[in-house]
């Protein structure tokens, strides 16, 4: 399904008459930005500083309080089943308010968690998750960034890499400059999981907010950076909206 194409946005309106009026706020807030930001993270940052004077939590997508937890806890049981321990190095790429990053911190040995956003205004809410759990003397490193260099981090220093729901609203060359310096900061036994809107037909996106990509551009993206990606059957078991890629390093 190609949700950019006037035909799905017809037939989706008459289906959701109730989610018309959204949309064109959306659609004009899209249009404002654009004229006023010279690229795309400072169009997304906007876009977030927007969402975020609304409500923390719908700005990381979650329509409900219930929803934020749930949600937190579905990549964090993930991620624990899949061998993520306490002495374990985490860098989580667009962290937002800490949905989930509440819980890796707690989890953690202290100073363990680097979560990394592009957007100040969400960071200040990501402050307010740890004074609400209680988890200042777990010592997380919460840091605003422009880019997806990891310019002042250190070379092999993490052991897992993490971004949900982040390269969904993301175009190719924030991927690609990902890709281009990660593995830089993966230890060589590292991996690195991140989600994505999959779509098995003609990859397109919705305003500048939501992209859809095929599996396959993503994983030959990471072999052009030396970087096996690989699909993740069962992430898709839990009937989250979004596919899961882990990328290791090419030996
Ligand atoms: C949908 S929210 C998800 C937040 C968090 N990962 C979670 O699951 O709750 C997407 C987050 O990614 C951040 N983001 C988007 N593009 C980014 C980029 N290029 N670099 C770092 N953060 C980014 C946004 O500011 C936002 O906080």
């Amino acid at each position: 399904m190609d949700r950019s194409s006037l035909y799905h946005q017809a037939r989706y309106a008459l289906r959701h008459p109730d989610r018309i009026f959204p949309h064109l706020r959306r659609l004009s807030r899209d249009t404002w930005l654009r004229l006023r930001t010279d690229d795309h993270v400072a169009y997304y940052r906007a876009v977030m500083k927007s969402d975020t004077a609304r409500s923390a939590e719908a700005a990381v997508g979650s329509k409900s309080h219930e929803r934020w937890i749930k949600l937190g806890q579905m990549q964090f049981d993930y991620l624990v089943r899949h061998g993520l321990s306490p002495e374990h190095r985490m860098l989580e790429i667009g962290c937002g308010n800490l949905r989930a990053g509440r819980l890796f911190i707690d989890y953690l040995d202290p100073g363990n968690y680097y979560g990394l956003d592009i957007s100040p205004d969400i960071l200040v809410a990501a402050q307010e998750t740890l004074v609400t759990h209680g988890l200042q003397n777990r010592l997380p490193h919460l840091t605003p960034v422009r880019d997806l260099r990891f310019g002042f981090l250190p070379d092999a220093h993490f052991d897992v890499v993490h971004a949900h729901s982040v390269f969904s609203h993301s175009p190719l060359e924030v991927i690609d400059e990902c890709f281009r310096h990660v593995g830089r900061v993966m230890k060589p036994e590292g991996w690195f999981d991140f989600t994505y809107d999959r779509t098995e037909g003609k990859e397109h996106q919705v305003l500048r907010e939501d992209f859809y990509y095929r599996t396959e551009t993503l994983v030959a993206l990471a072999d052009r950076h030396d970087l096996d990606a690989v699909f993740m059957p069962d992430w898709e078991n839990l009937r989250h909206k979004q596919s899961k890629i882990r990328v290791t390093r090419r030996a």
